[in-house]
């Protein structure tokens, strides 16, 4: 074939540094795995009953694009009590991806700038340039919060979006409401749109979640049940925003992915009713589990959610650690993979206590040396 046959767009896109590490697993025997981005749990029995009900009664078809009527009802009763926007609408993604896909290529246009904070979820630089836009990083090191002020130093006329995610990918920080407030009032204030993806919003471990939408009726929310649920495989997520903009994302849904897959959908009707409650409070556990084991040898920011931490490394870049914890049976990914900087590695806790133990005593082997 011909190398001109692949588009400019592609070459500014990486594999991901995650996919490295899952490449190099392969080669391990018996690692400690602690690269994993997925809950340490399986999806609840209800959802794997629901999908084998439905596709035994031929619901393998297409369905209407914005998602079937009965998993619709549910979202939608839960985002009307918790945001009272007469104006806010909301719609069935094949993953809180797929949504982040339609929500950049609804309002990007080539040369837009889309502020994001760093370190970042690795896919918002490459879908903001496959969308045509330019990333703009506000750096959020050493302690992950946000500065508003920052970011609002970094708006211009070229602005279009603001990306904020909380709890956060990769450094586990969860946003404070009044950050929140302050970011979301920033958008208004300056007539830029703001994403929030909140895909870790059931895994929060020292406070309530708090949405940026509450304080600003166009903030267009991302979200999925691919943590909640321990979906991932299954693609299904939603989002929620101004109406005006999620018909637009519904135009481009039904010429793209048509919709979320039909027997997921129905997965998650069931999925939508098991309270999780006991699987956050274990992760909580396993949270401080990891930071305990750590916290004297590594500067470590104590994540308030998800299921990751980013610790600083010893010494060298986060490249040249992950390679030497991997000479050592240990997978993690190096910061670079999330940031402009690598000079931190992630870890996930999403795995059970002996792989945590284990992973402990490695990286304390490491930093030690
Ligand atoms: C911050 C963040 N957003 C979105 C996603 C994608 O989730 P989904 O599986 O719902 O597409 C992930 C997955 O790791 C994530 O970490």
């Amino acid at each position: 074939m011909h190398d001109h046959w692949i588009a400019r767009r592609m070459r500014s896109i990486e594999v991901s540094g995650i996919r490295k590490v899952f490449d190099l697993a392969r080669s391990l025997n018996n690692p400690v795995d602690l690269s994993i981005g997925m809950p340490h749990f399986d999806m609840p029995e209800e959802a794997k009953r629901a999908a084998v009900a439905a596709l035994e009664r031929g619901d393998n078809v297409y369905t209407v694009t914005q998602g079937i009527p009965e998993l619709r009802a549910k979202i939608q009763a839960d985002v009307r009590q918790r945001f009272p926007q007469p104006d806010r609408d909301i719609l069935i993604t094949s993953g809180t991806s797929g949504g982040l896909v339609l929500a950049l290529l609804s309002t990007i246009d080539p040369g837009d700038e889309v502020i994001v904070l760093d370190p970042y979820f690795v896919m918002y630089p490459h879908f903001i340039t496959v969308a045509g836009g330019v990333s703009v990083v506000v750096d959020s090191y050493p302690d992950f919060r946000i500065d508003v002020n920052k970011v609002e130093a970094a708006v211009t006329p070229r602005t279009k979006a603001i990306i904020v995610n909380s709890p956060a990918n990769p450094t586990g920080a969860v946003h404070d409401r009044r950050t929140l407030e302050d970011l979301a009032r920033l958008a208004q204030r300056r007539g830029v749109l703001l994403i929030s993806d909140e895909v870790y919003r059931a895994f929060c471990y020292d406070g309530p979640f708090a949405s940026a939408a509450e304080f600003n009726d166009d903030v267009v929310v991302l979200d999925g049940f691919s943590k909640s649920y321990a979906m991932t495989g299954w693609r299904l997520g939603y989002c929620h925003g101004p109406k005006r903009l999620i018909e637009e994302m519904t135009k481009l849904q039904q010429f793209t992915f048509v919709c979320a897959p039909s027997v997921a959908q129905h997965a998650g009707v069931a999925a939508w009713e098991v309270d999780m409650s006991a699987v956050v409070a274990d992760h909580r556990r396993r949270r401080d589990r990891l930071y305990d084991g750590l916290k004297d040898r590594y500067e470590i920011v104590k994540p308030g959610g998800a299921f990751y931490m980013f610790p600083k490394v010893p010494a060298g870049t986060g490249q040249e650690f992950v390679a030497e914890a991997i000479r050592n049976n240990l997978l993690c990914i190096p910061g670079g993979a999330f940031s402009r900087r690598d000079t931190h590695f992630r870890l996930s806790f999403a795995a059970g206590d002996e792989m945590l133990d284990r992973g402990i005593d490695i990286l304390n082997h490491l930093a030690k040396r």
